[in-house]
């Protein structure tokens, strides 16, 4: 995630709806899921106020119908999102619908239950859950909007194009005219723009351009869309609170970060005059949206003389396939002792762009089909190290859906969307490390150093805490605009003042209210929730930490590696099985021992690097801040 993925949110857990038209299934078309069974069903009134009596309505009334529709949606998303089409799009509306009539008949249902007074919190949590509407509340026509909206932005964010020639003089970049563009110049985001940014000629004019034109293409022309089905669950003050605190922990790790790789962009460009004491302009980071710094590492690598922790070119060398990487990430899982994917998942999955001239929707995902073993990753996988831990995330996903596939329908989900996230990024700090590469015979000359263990620290930095101040923006913001403080006058200024305050990052080129520079990012052009993403990056290492003391580890923290530890395996697969038929905090405490939220494991594992980086800023004169 964070990072080029993400899990597909079906954020509402009692998807679902009605139908029974006579169209069978058919590729491309929604299956339509007869409904009637919820309606017909006689509830006793006088057994509404008895947990047990929901939890049999829940399991043998709501279960098969809620599972049918589940698989219903998704199949014809997934239609749709590896083939876009308007007869897949139509299909994905249909859905939308059907699923919300289900939405309602159950809200309706479950309202008729009084469980105040039962002491069964885990149905009480369900029958909150199911009485809530979502999506659901609009009227069809609104759905239809909405769905098609999302679906819109979606696309666009998927066959945008920019023109531009990657070889051409310098001086000439500027002079591409989009409209009467070569085909062969037409440059998607995925992978030809991502790649250009990751190059390493730094030609500051050639990024400016490159930048400046996709947010032209992506956000522009999308920033008066209304996303107002966002999930009001983070306007809980309390909430906030939590993360701004967890934000203050962070923040003097990041500042000397910053300041760090501040003083080496001087270093490198000294043509553009950087200010020592100001923020970073955006195009110079090495990514398209300055959330992960990683590309910077050939520059800023503290240690040049000690091996690069990007394999990339390792795995090019040993020519590394698309199926090698996955089948090495399943590997990992089953050594703890975890469960192996599924034939389906081999069979069906999407792991390569098509070639047939199909559109789809490249950004990484893991789906639950809510049918025996019906998993699957939709990709546009390359043979690179980035791909390699994005194929690890999107595993986690995986691997906890099959976790938890026992649960009860409205149970199929993560403790939060955090928790989700967070799995396969827990797994991948262990596969990442420079022991593990190496034994994977990815790694040469690794040697265990403080220099080498440093580097090692510094990378990571680059990938995990740049991104958290970015992660933490993408809600903060897009909670200012829902709630108003933001203004519709004031929509990009006020992304970028927030850039500047948590960032310390500033545009490269003028920007104005003609732009809408959050549009460039897929998660808001797609209308996914964030703030899941900052949990995520916090958790992780709480996480860590705990398989790391289950598997018997001794030594920092950031050496810790926990493969083939069983008992690391069932820590984790007891906390997984849960789903989200316990609270959050439940969840937290079987794996971590702790109820709460915290970032001291993410301090103590980049500890030693903290204060290199404070020593090594001090020697420069270099002051974190801007
Ligand atoms: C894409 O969807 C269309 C229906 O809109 C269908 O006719 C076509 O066969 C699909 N292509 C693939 C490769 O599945
Ligand atoms: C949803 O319910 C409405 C009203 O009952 C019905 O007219 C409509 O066809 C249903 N939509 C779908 C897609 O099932
Ligand atoms: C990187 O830049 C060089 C020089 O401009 C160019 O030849 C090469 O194709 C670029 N690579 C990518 C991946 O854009
Ligand atoms: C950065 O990359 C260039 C070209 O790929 C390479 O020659 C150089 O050694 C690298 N620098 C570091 C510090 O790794
Ligand atoms: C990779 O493939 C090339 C070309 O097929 C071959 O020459 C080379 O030996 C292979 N390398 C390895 C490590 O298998
Ligand atoms: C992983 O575990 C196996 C089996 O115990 C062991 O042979 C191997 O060296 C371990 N790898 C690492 C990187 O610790
Ligand atoms: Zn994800």
């Amino acid at each position: 995630m964070a990072r080029g993925c993400c899990w597909r949110n079906t954020s509402v857990v009692f998807l679902l709806g009605i139908v029974c038209l006579l169209l069978g299934p058919a590729k491309g078309k929604f299956t339509p899921v007869d409904i009637s069974p919820l309606e017909r069903y006689y509830l006793d009134e006088t057994k509404l106020t008895s947990a047990e009596y929901f939890r049999s309505w829940l399991t043998n009334v709501y279960n098969p119908v809620g599972q049918k529709m589940a698989q219903s949606v998704e199949e014809a998303y997934w239609d749709y999102d590896t083939n876009i089409t308007a007869a897949n799009e139509a299909a994905t509306i249909e859905s939308s619908q059907a699923s919300a009539n289900l939405t309602r008949l159950v809200a309706k249902i479950a309202a008729k239950f009084d469980l105040s007074k039962s002491e069964d919190t885990q149905m009480k949590k369900a029958q909150r859950e199911g009485k809530e509407l979502g999506d659901a509340s609009l009227d069809p026509a609104e759905l239809t909007e909405l769905v098609t909206i999302v679906n819109g932005m979606e696309s666009v964010y998927s066959t945008a194009t920019i023109c531009f020639d990657p070889n051409a003089d310098a001086n000439e970049v500027s002079l591409e005219d989009p409209t009467n563009c070569e085909e062969s110049k037409k440059l998607p985001l995925d992978p030809d723009l991502i790649n250009f940014m990751k190059n390493s000629t730094w030609d500051a004019k050639k990024r400016q351009y490159v930048w400046k034109a996709w947010r032209d293409v992506s956000g522009k022309k999308y920033w008066r869309s209304e996303y107002t089905d966002e999930n009001a669950g983070y306007t809980d003050s309390d909430f906030l609170k939590n993360l701004n605190d967890i934000w203050l922990q962070i923040k003097p790790i990041y500042g000397e970060l910053h300041a760090y790789v501040r003083r080496k962009l001087i270093n490198r460009l000294p043509l553009e005059h950087l200010s020592p004491t100001g923020p970073i302009p955006a195009h110079l980071i090495g990514d398209m949206f300055s959330q992960e710094w990683t590309n910077m590492l050939n520059f800023t690598q503290l240690f040049p003389a000690k091996p690069l922790l990007d394999v990339t070119d390792e795995m090019k060398r040993q020519n590394y396939t698309v199926d090698k990487m996955f089948h090495l990430s399943e590997q990992f899982q089953i050594e703890l002792g975890l469960k192996p994917m599924p034939e389906i998942f081999w069979e069906k999955s999407l792991f390569v762009k098509p070639k047939d001239g199909r559109e789809v929707v490249c950004h990484a995902s893991a789906w639950d089909f809510y049918r025996t073993g019906d998993v699957r990753i939709k990709m546009c996988t390359e043979v690179n190290m980035d791909d390699l831990i994005t194929i690890h995330h999107e595993m986690g996903h995986i691997q906890y859906f099959l976790q938890y596939a026992d649960q009860l329908l409205v149970f199929r989900d993560g403790a939060n969307s955090g928790f989700h996230e967070a799995v396969g990024d827990t797994l991948a700090l262990s596969v990442k490390t420079p022991k593990h590469l190496s034994w994977l015979g990815l790694l040469k000359n690794n040697n265990d150093d403080r220099e080498s263990d440093l580097n090692y620290m510094f990378s990571t930095a680059l990938e995990k805490i740049a991104f958290l101040p970015f992660a933490y923006i993408m809600d903060r913001y897009r909670y200012d605009v829902f709630s108003g403080k933001i203004g519709t006058n004031e929509l990009n200024s006020g992304w970028w003042n927030y850039v500047l305050e948590y960032q310390g990052i500033i545009p490269g080129v003028p920007r104005t209210e003609d732009d809408f520079d959050p549009g460039a990012k897929y998660h808001i052009d797609a209308d996914v929730e964030y703030m899941r993403y900052f949990i995520s990056f916090v958790i992780q290492f709480q996480f860590h930490k705990a398989l790391c003391d289950a598997s018997g580890h001794a030594g920092p923290l950031y050496q810790c590696d926990i493969n083939q530890s069983k008992k690391a395996g069932e820590l984790l697969s007891s906390m997984l099985s849960l789903g989200s038929s316990q609270s959050w905090p439940v969840a937290m405490e079987k794996i971590t021992g702790s109820r709460v939220m915290d970032a001291a494991p993410l301090l103590e594992f980049f500890q030693p690097l903290t204060d290199y980086l404070k020593a090594e800023n001090r020697k420069n004169g270099d002051v974190a801040g801007w």
